[in-house]
């Protein structure tokens, strides 16, 4: 039974959670997450302003999750933080921090790897989103389907050719005038549209034929910067935008998320996975976990998708890495560095 702090600063959250437990018989005793606002103005993150707004209020945070917790900095066995990848600025603040408190404190220090963050995160909601699983992690920064045979045993088995899941939906969001992160504003635009108003838009589900094979590259990986551009011709093409918008946007939606569904179902059925985990921002998009579901009942798995605090960037998932890490002996040395990118650990 250990105690850790995590914290996390790769992007444009500042979160602090702390986490009791042993293997997967896990406890989340807190979790504070401060989303910065400052961005929206921008139309994206500043990564500049992102470690200036890490700074000012990481303390706070982080005073505010052990206190939630009923805990002190001396009861913490480990600190675990978040190294990379992110934007390095940022993830400095945390990783200094992490240092100077595993220092003050006598705690373990132990770097984690934001992706497999975001591997274990579904775990801390559901029990059984466990191994071994598929996962589809689609956030703004990344699009990765892993296989995941054991925690800490993973298999990169697609990604993005271009633009992340996120990323595309941010884009044609932009497209349509809505505001900054788009997905949620897509996803109820598109979900106010019915299947007639989205028919005249049909868009082709990208990377996508019936003839490609287990082996061939282009067989799990994923492309939107195509879908992206058959879009802007569209919005270009119309001639009212305000009655075309819902359409556009739940053609967009189904496309994009009828390309993940059969990639990710193409990956369970290689690997006989009866779990499907779904991670990251988009994984907050009720039709990408619905349509999952739907689609690989019939190969008898069931799709766990977090809720949407622990979908998005948050110290819970790197406590909870953390953990695994902590638990096979990992201890990290005050030269602990952060990497704008780098390989997750037990990568195959
Ligand atoms: O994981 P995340 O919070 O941050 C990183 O990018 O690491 O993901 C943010 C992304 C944004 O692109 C946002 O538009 C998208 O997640 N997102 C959604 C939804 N909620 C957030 N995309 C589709 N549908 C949603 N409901
Ligand atoms: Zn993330």
């Amino acid at each position: 039974m250990s105690l850790l702090l995590g914290i996390e600063t790769s992007c444009d959250e500042t979160s602090a959670a702390v986490l009791s437990g042993t293997d997967d018989d896990v406890k989340l005793e807190s979790l504070v997450i401060l989303s910065q606002d400052v961005h929206r103005v921008f139309g994206g993150v500043v990564p500049e302003l992102a470690s200036r707004a890490h700074l000012t209020s990481i303390v706070p945070v982080t005073e505010r999750a052990l206190a939630d917790a009923s805990v002190t900095l001396g009861d913490v066995d480990a600190v675990a933080v978040t190294v990379g990848p992110g934007l390095v600025g940022a993830l400095l603040v945390g990783v200094s921090f992490g240092k100077a408190v595993a220092h003050g404190s006598g705690a373990a220090l132990v770097g984690v790897h934001h992706m497999e963050g975001h591997l274990f995160a579904t775990s801390l909601e559901h029990p059984d989103a466990v191994p071994p699983f598929t996962a589809l992690l689609v956030s703004g920064g990344h699009t990765l389907l892993i296989d995941v045979e054991r925690w800490g045993v993973y298999k990169m088995l697609g990604a993005t050719r271009d633009d992340a899941a996120g990323e595309a939906f941010d884009k044609v969001a932009k497209l349509l005038g809505l505001p900054y992160p788009g997905g949620r504003h897509i996803e109820r635009l598109a979900g106010e549209a019915s299947a007639d108003e989205a028919r005249p838009f049909r868009f082709t589900k990208p990377m996508l034929r019936g003839d490609q094979q287990l082996g061939e590259p282009d067989y799990f990986d994923v492309s939107f910067s195509g879908l992206k551009t058959a879009v802007l011709h569209a919005v270009r093409g119309s001639t009212d935008l305000e009655r075309d918008a819902r359409g556009i946007a739940r053609a967009f939606q189904d496309a994009l998320i009828g390309s993940l569904v059969e990639k990710t179902a193409r990956a369970a059925a290689a690997f006989g996975r009866k779990r499907v985990v779904l991670g990251g921002g988009v994984a907050c998009n009720r039709a990408l976990a619905a349509a999952m579901q739907d689609r690989v009942s019939s190969l008898g798995a069931t799709v766990f998708a977090p809720k949407p605090r622990l979908a998005t960037d948050n110290a819970a998932m790197i406590a909870r890495a953390g953990l695994f890490h902590f638990e096979r002996g990992v201890r990290d040395s005050l030269s602990l560095n952060a990497f704008a990118s780098m390989p997750i650990p037990g990568m195959a």
